[in-house]
């Protein structure tokens, strides 16, 4: 895992992997490599442990030519972070060239087998497992009568004695105006642009230089041969492709004035959030309409419960639609983490709609829960940010969250949409359901209204989060707690801090403080009380005096016209009163920002903090 370019066409190929590896770059990585040749010269590989940008230094040592090439940004699962472990992987006889995305379960025993049969092994990756049986089955297919169909035998044989999952690109040597892709179960998109082809696991790695694409299915492999391309199924049978222009930034890489995609992304929240909604309220003003869920309004209203599926903060999102669907669809909500979903095996009846949740729509667990419930016969509805991704492709419907291409490894943005989108949910189903006219017309309005407010509201807290964290940096744990539909973005605001600032954080409902985690409080301890649900403002108050008896720090968030004592909190942030269904997105921003400047203030790249990756497409 993790990104995959492949590129052949009328430019030399090296500034075009390097642009490809430098829009992927978001995802998370430890090394990078590339490889590049063509018929008049021979292919060579260069490889770096860190970023793009030690591998723009090597590649401009060697003096690398050629139009064919493919490049690769690893996140380590097989191996260290070393830089005979990094990709592209060459098999020992020199011939094949590969880069990879996925695990592949059995290469133990093959690797065993290739030994055996002469293979040697220069580190300890999979990948260098593969690329040595495609070289092996080559030599078994010496018959064959031409080399660009032994070549394409050769992969077809390899990949059918593989467990476990692979998005791939290969070249051959002895071919080199070609390329090979293929996939199981990890992403891999045929860019199709003029007079050149791409190869990606990510449309954002065409750095924008085609919209024109076809989404890979699994156990199908596609040839690459000069401008031409072929795919074919996984019974070997030719394949019409249908080919998509995509409606979505292909060209991600402009920062504008921001210093961070992070810090990009949170201020560019009232804007996501405007498209999440735009066009998707009802005429009448009461409700919301959600075309691509495909479910007639009867089989909605027949739905007995509602199972939402997610990870990270995607599964945060998840937990706020089940408050929100709860108190606005009066429907029986359960949430699950998409990776305990899988394997649990919990009776589900088939009044049950599922919903999988996934910024990447290329998420491992999610995609493995969403094949498990649609086995079971169950319909699934996906709600996803990426357009094409294998979730919106293999879910029976869905919503897209709109909210543009989200860079920065830290979700925010997409998460906001997440619950933006369920907000349409609840008000969609809510009014099928018990949901009054006027209570409609009052969310829809709250809604109209969320764009402007998280304007405001960002515009209001980002010095307070900025001097806020300044004094809270040197802090080694944090707890955040909050009650109902703010204990999920207490969740959130602990897996933010973690990510970008590696704080150690943790997140409880406020009731359970004092069933445990109050052991830990003391002065160096702080506590972000959420607190802007005015319902819940007397027992939040009770956290802070529970807080303050033990001589801990109280950071709160409130609500404007409902003032804490002051001796209650060491710092405090006022969010406009607003309507409650709204509280989760506008409470999570100062968390955000909290984050944000926690990790500056630590030196911390909030872009690409250590060990996280965008799309974790393995399990
Ligand atoms: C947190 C974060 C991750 C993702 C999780 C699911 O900031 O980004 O926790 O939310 O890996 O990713 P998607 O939504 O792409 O399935």
């Amino acid at each position: 895992m993790c990104g995959i370019i492949g590129y052949i066409g009328k430019e030399e190929a090296l500034p075009v992997l390097l642009k490809g590896l430098t829009c992927m770059e978001y995802r998370g990585y430890d090394s990078a490599g590339l490889s590049v040749g063509d018929e008049q010269h021979a292919f060579q590989t260069v490889r770096a442990v860190g970023r793009v940008v030690q591998l723009t230094k090597r590649a401009a040592e060697v003096s690398l030519r050629g139009h064919v090439g493919i490049g690769h940004t690893r996140w380590a699962t097989h191996g260290g972070i070393t830089e005979n472990n990094t990709h592209p992987h060459t098999s020992c006889d020199g011939k094949f060239i590969l880069v990879h995305n996925g695990v592949i379960e059995n290469y133990a025993a093959l690797k065993e087998h290739l030994k055996k049969n002469g293979c040697t092994f220069y580190g300890d990756t999979d990948t260098e497992v593969l690329v040595n049986l495609i070289a092996w089955h080559y030599r078994q297919f010496s018959d064959i009568s031409t080399l660009s169909k032994r070549f394409k035998a050769s992969v077809r044989k390899a990949l059918s004695e593989l467990q476990g999952t692979y998005g791939i690109a290969v070249i051959c040597t002895d071919c080199p105006n070609e390329l090979i892709g293929a996939r199981k179960s990890s992403p891999l998109v045929l860019g199709v642009g003029k007079e050149e082809l791409f190869l990606a696991s990510d449309i954002g790695a065409f750095g924008g230089r085609t919209k024109d694409v076809v989404f890979l299915s699994d156990g199908e492999i596609v040839h690459l041969q000069g401008n031409e391309f072929h795919i074919t199924g996984a019974d070997e049978r030719a394949l019409s492709p249908t080919v998509e222009t995509v409606d979505w930034d292909t060209d991600v890489s402009d920062l504008g004035s921001y210093t961070s995609y992070m810090q990009k992304e949170i201020f560019e929240q009232p804007k996501s959030l405007e498209n999440t909604m735009l066009g998707r309220f009802s005429a009448d003003g009461s409700s919301a309409h959600l075309g691509g869920l495909q479910l007639s309004a009867d089989e909605l209203r027949r739905a007995e419960r509602l199972l939402l599926i997610g990870c990270g903060s995607a599964y945060h999102a998840c937990k706020v639609g089940e408050y929100l669907l709860e108190r606005y669809a009066r429907i029986p909500m359960e949430v699950e983490y998409a990776s305990e979903f899988r394997y649990r095996n919990a009776p589900l009846s088939k009044n049950t709609l599922i919903f999988v949740v996934s910024q990447s729509g290329e998420t491992r667990d999610t995609l493995d829960a969403l094949h498990e419930a649609r086995r079971k016969g169950l319909r699934v509805s996906a709600i996803t940010n990426a357009v094409g991704s294998t979730v919106a492709r293999e879910s029976d419907g869905g919503v897209y969250q709109r909210s543009g291409s989200e860079i920065g490894v830290a979700s925010t943005k997409a998460f906001t949409g997440q619950i933006a989108t369920f907000l349409l949910l609840s008000l969609y189903l809510g009014r099928m359901r018990e949901m009054s006219f006027s209570e409609g017309c009052r969310l829809v309005q709250a809604l109209k209204d969320l764009p402007t407010c998280v304007k405001e509201v960002l515009a209001s807290c980002d010095d307070w989060a900025r001097t806020t964290a300044k004094k809270y940096a040197k802090c080694q744990s944090f707890y955040f707690i909050g009650r109902q539909m703010l204990f999920p973005i207490a969740l959130e605001g602990a897996l933010k801090l973690k990510e970008v600032s590696y704080i150690h954080a943790e997140a409880y409902p406020g009731g359970e403080l004092k069933h445990g985690p109050i052991a830990l409080i003391e002065p160096s301890f702080p506590t972000f009380v959420l607190a802007s649900d005015p319902d819940m403002l007397s027992k939040n108050i009770n956290n802070m005096t529970e807080i303050k008896a033990r001589k801990g720090q109280v950071i709160a968030l409130g609500i404007e016209g409902c003032p804490f004592p002051k001796d209650l909190c060491d710092d405090v942030f006022y969010l406009p009163k607003v309507h409650e269904a709204i509280l989760p997105i506008i409470t999570v921003l100062p968390l955000q920002l909290f984050a944000y400047y926690a990790a500056l203030e630590r030196g911390c790249d909030v872009d690409k903090p250590r060990n996280l990756a965008k799309a974790v497409t393995v399990e």
